[in-house]
């Protein structure tokens, strides 16, 4: 086949204009949210692990939008199964993160698990996949996991922004103070025995906390939800951050040794 010279540099100078305003990615048309009208409700590996409600209560937004300004605490309050909040979340369109991100993030592991994991935002990999965790920090994610014999059996993964940020940045505060309410609804549902904030941003949008995770990880404190609840939760290392610095991974390992008494303790 034959190609023109002239057709062939104008796809080279696309290129090229789509390289410097940083695009990373080819999106897949049927998870473009730019012209999408309807939202595939679950992917593929988290369908067999949520609850999937008798009567999906929100089933009929799955074509309505709800922007920044709907009334967020009622709605969220009548989310009472996973499936609920994450068709509410993929009918969300008031965080912009939404836009550049291939699809939802919402979560993986096991609902029914002692322990919830809160990361940060999905990068490059979890974006193509739809699965937090699935990349390079992932993987050690998993590896630390294992050393005290956690797996995605028995532990539940998410993050506080369940989009990925362009270039992966790291989210700001209106983008985390938005998504908490979502956050935190996400906590209530599962009701796990013990919360693990991974990294700094994890920590902060949950804790409040002021300074870096250095200061914080490795303390357990608690958190009261509405109802009154409290969940015991520690902050560790990132394993991104980890990855850079694999001489701090001692400091990790006491996080982790501290999660594996609190679970022991659960057992008594
Ligand atoms: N980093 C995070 O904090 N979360 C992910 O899902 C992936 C990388």
């Amino acid at each position: 086949m034959e190609f023109d010279n002239n057709i062939l540099k104008g796809l080279m100078a696309k290129l090229e204009w789509q390289l410097n305003m940083g695009v990373e990615a080819m999106v897949e048309e049927k998870n473009n949210y730019f012209d999408r009208e309807k939202t595939n409700i679950f992917n593929k590996d988290n369908s067999k692990k949520l609850e999937i409600s008798q009567k999906p209560i929100f089933s009929k937004l799955e074509t309505e939008t709800i922007d920044k300004n709907s009334d967020h605490q009622e709605m969220l309050e009548n989310c009472l199964t996973l499936d609920d909040l994450k068709i509410y979340m993929l009918n969300f369109n008031g965080c912009d993160l939404k836009k550049t991100a291939t699809q939802l993030v919402f979560s993986d592991g096991n609902p029914k698990s002692q322990v919830m994991i809160i990361g940060e935002a999905p990068g490059a990999e979890e974006d193509r996949r739809g699965i937090p965790f699935c990349g390079a920090s992932g993987q050690l994610l998993d590896k630390m996991l294992n050393s005290i014999n956690l797996n995605r059996n028995n532990v539940y993964i998410t993050n506080i922004i369940p989009w990925r940020p362009p270039g992966n940045r790291t989210p700001n505060e209106n983008e985390i103070s938005l998504m908490k309410p979502f956050l935190m609804r996400h906590i209530e549902i599962v009701s796990p025995k013990l919360l693990v904030a991974v990294g700094g941003s994890a920590a902060k949008a949950i804790l409040n906390i002021e300074g870096g995770i250095l200061r914080h990880r490795g303390a357990w404190k608690k958190i009261i939800l509405r109802g009154g609840l409290e969940i015991p939760i520690i902050s560790t290392l990132h394993p991104a951050y980890l990855l850079r610095a694999p001489n701090q991974k001692k400091l990790a390992w006491e996080d982790l040794k501290s999660i594996r008494s609190k679970l022991e303790e659960f057992k008594r």
